[in-house]
């Protein structure tokens, strides 16, 4: 059995719970991220029949029954997941139609999971629908982007339209949009279930007064969709109360999709 803290899946969480943290989108316990395993890859590094607890989820989940997720857990800081990944970290797997949480390793000081399971799972389910390549699930607590949900209008053409004005480089890297919903509490299914529904059509999901939803095939597309679109949110912060001259116009945002073969949130653009 090789080494579970030096599989790739391991240390690219690693690496990327402590580059949030640095750019200060996880204050104490805030964010989580889970990410989704190949049965032979966890297999390489674990005994994936030993069990070492069930703990129940409160949601279903049928369509991920048996899958395996690397995920943060409940409480945990993540500038401390480096120095002690076993703690902070558990690899679960998913059974009775996702009812259940059987942990595989990891939450070694009798911890668990992310309070925001029932997201991460719901929002995995709607993206590998949308695409089977789908692995990661990502949420953070960015400033821009929660700043911008307080003056901002919520509708989410319009929030979308723009961060896709802010820079460049928005439209083409979420073409899809951004969905948005109204504050909501955070830990519910409920909030799980609506962000699911947000995810079939985009890739990022902002949560007003609260953070961030970004996922990805892996780590880094992920992180680069949150860091995209708080980059956007940072400069809408930066000039929303300016005289403004110079923007990017509709013509010009089809201009770049067109450019690069991307297909535009149908009904975004004038
Ligand atoms: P957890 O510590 O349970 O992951 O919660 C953090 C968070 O960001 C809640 O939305
Ligand atoms: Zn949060």
């Amino acid at each position: 059995m090789k080494n579970i803290l030096e599989a790739p899946f391991m240390t690219d969480m690693i690496r990327t719970t402590a580059i949030m943290y640095d750019h200060g989108w996880d204050e104490r316990n805030s964010g989580n991220i889970s990410l989704l395993l190949e049965e032979d890859e966890a297999a390489e590094y674990i005994d994936t029949k030993a069990v070492l607890r069930t703990i129940p989820t409160g949601f279903s989940e049928p369509s991920l029954d048996g899958r395996i997720f690397l995920v943060t857990g409940t409480g945990k800081y993540f500038k401390n997941v480096e120095y002690a990944p076993e703690m902070n970290l558990g690899l679960l797997r998913l059974a009775d139609g996702g009812r259940q949480a059987e942990v595989l390793w990891g939450f070694s000081d009798g911890g668990k999971f992310t309070s925001e399971l029932p997201a991460h799972m719901m929002s995995h389910a709607a993206r590998l629908s949308a695409d089977p390549g789908n692995r990661v699930v990502l949420h953070c607590h960015p400033a821009n982007l929660l700043a911008m949900t307080y003056v901002h209008t919520l509708d989410e053409r319009e929030f979308t339209r723009t961060l896709w004005r802010m820079c460049t480089e928005s439209i083409m890297i979420f073409p899809d949009g951004i969905g948005v919903l109204p504050w909501m509490l955070c830990g519910t299914n409920e909030i799980g279930e609506a962000t699911a529904e947000k995810m079939k059509l985009s890739r990022i999901v902002v949560w007003a007064q609260h953070g961030i939803y970004g996922v990805g095939r892996d780590l880094d597309e992920a992180f680069g969709l949150v860091e995209t679109a708080e980059k956007a949110a940072e400069i809408y912060m930066k000039t929303a109360h300016l005289r403004i001259l110079n923007t990017i116009s509709d013509a010009q945002l089809k201009k770049i999709a067109d450019h690069l073969g991307h297909t535009v949130r149908e009904g975004y653009l004038d």
